[in-house]
């Protein structure tokens, strides 16, 4: 595997690598690897020719209160996971050469990224797209891969790559899910013993959601009044929102039909963890 740094080295190895027609898979990541991206770098692995990784904690994704500082890091580690994976370029550039001084073109997909997280995170999907775009345009891959984990940016990520015609599949893939059921995040990180106990809540909610749904309740306001009752039990929890909104458009939704994303973000302590599911009733 090599790890590069400078985005003309980038550049010139995958102008070599194009030129032999070989397919190029994408997965962009913040680092602090787990399961979670290892699942969409074995896809990448499985589906294209060559794959690449991006580490990079964006700072235009953070708000000015984030953890932007406190962002776990361990390149070493992760170099090592991903040389083991079999990946073939690890990309790690500085912040400097992605947003040099006086950088000043920013990338929005309107609506989408004001709903659910884009709430309470204003501007962070701005930072996402943008950075994702600009990786798109160094890498140029054919295909790059999301996770479900994160829903409303897999769904922001499809619209920004059809609304500007860009020539590249995007895959979104299944949450992996600790054995207790949390999501992997590594976010997780942060939470102590105790903490990560009480974030168990946050699966909890979604599977009583999808229970209700199967013996029948179809009204997203009795579901959600349900899943904030359980999540409120929890005294370490504090609820940032929980929706159920059509998979699509991510607009709320009233009565339960067809596909429905149900995703909410709690704050364990002073983390703030998501997490969703996707329900799909055929009647
Ligand atoms: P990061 O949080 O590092 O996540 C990188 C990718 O891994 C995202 O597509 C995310 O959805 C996926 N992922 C994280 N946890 C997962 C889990 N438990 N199961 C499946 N997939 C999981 O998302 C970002 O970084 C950034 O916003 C980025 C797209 C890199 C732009 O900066």
């Amino acid at each position: 595997m090599e790890q590069l740094t400078k985005i003309s080295e980038i550049r010139k190895a995958l102008e070599k690598v194009r030129r032999q027609g070989k397919t190029i898979g994408f997965v962009p990541t913040m680092g602090y690897l787990h399961e979670g991206h290892l699942s969409l770098v074995r896809e990448s692995l499985k589906k294209a020719d060559y794959t690449v990784v991006s580490i990079f904690v964006n700072p235009t994704q953070f708000g000015p209160e984030e953890d932007f500082n406190r962002y776990p890091r361990d390149l070493s580690r992760d170099a090592q996971i991903l040389e083991k994976e079999g990946v073939d370029i690890l990309f790690v550039p500085q912040t400097i050469e992605m947003y040099p001084e006086g950088y000043k073109t920013f990338v929005e997909v309107k609506d989408l990224q004001n709903l659910l997280c884009g709430k309470s995170r204003p501007g962070h999907f701005r930072g996402v797209c943008t950075v994702v775009l600009k990786l798109f345009n160094i890498i140029q891959p054919n295909m790059c891969f999301f996770g479900q984990k994160d829903a409303q940016q897999a769904v922001i990520m499809k619209k920004m790559v059809h609304d500007l015609n860009l020539d590249i599949s995007v895959e979104v893939l299944p949450i992996i899910r600790e054995h207790d059921g949390i999501a992997m995040s590594s976010r997780n990180s942060y939470l102590n013993p105790e903490q990560r106990k009480a974030a168990l809540i946050l699966y909890k909610s979604l599977k009583e959601a999808e229970e209700m749904i199967v013996e029948g309740e179809r009204s997203a306001g009795n579901i959600i009044e349900r899943m904030c009752k359980i999540i409120n039990s929890e005294p370490k929890a504090r609820i940032d929102y929980v929706e159920i909104v059509d998979l699509k458009n991510l607009n709320p939704v009233i009565a339960i039909k067809n596909e429905v994303l149900i995703a909410l973000a709690v704050f364990i302590g002073s983390v703030r963890l998501i997490d969703n599911i996707i329900v799909n009733i055929k009647e």
